[in-house]
């Protein structure tokens, strides 16, 4: 089991939340099942509305991305396709996931993104 914090900055609560998480659980759908607002409209990695912000608080892991979230990140202009090669080849974690195709592989905290 994991450990999910959403922080203080979504709105409606006005504090740190955790809760805890299976691996292979999905963030959007955690969100959802507590009431967090993270935005979302396709929930298939398709819109990009549900960017945020991710931070590991465990051990660092490998990267585990899929090419389609990848893409999607470069595509909205949250990454650039440099930093997308150099998470690549440093076989590290984007700090920036689609909450839709974000599971659960570590103790996180979550941020909203901001632009
Ligand atoms: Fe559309 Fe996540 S809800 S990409």
């Amino acid at each position: 089991m994991y450990q999910v914090i959403f922080s203080e900055e979504f709105p409606g609560h006005g504090r740190e939340r955790g809760f805890r998480a299976s691996p292979a659980d999905v963030l959007l759908a955690i969100a959802k099942n507590h009431n967090v607002q993270i935005p979302f409209d396709c929930e298939d990695g398709e819109c990009g509305s549900c960017v945020v912000e991710v931070e590991e608080l465990g051990e660092k892991s490998a990267f585990h991305m899929t090419d389609k979230e990848l893409d999607k990140l470069m595509a909205l202009g949250v990454i650039t396709q440099a930093e997308a090669d150099e998470l690549t080849e440093k076989d590290v974690m984007c700090k920036y996931r689609l909450a839709c195709q974000c599971k659960i592989w570590n103790d996180i905290k979550v941020k909203p993104y901001k632009k």
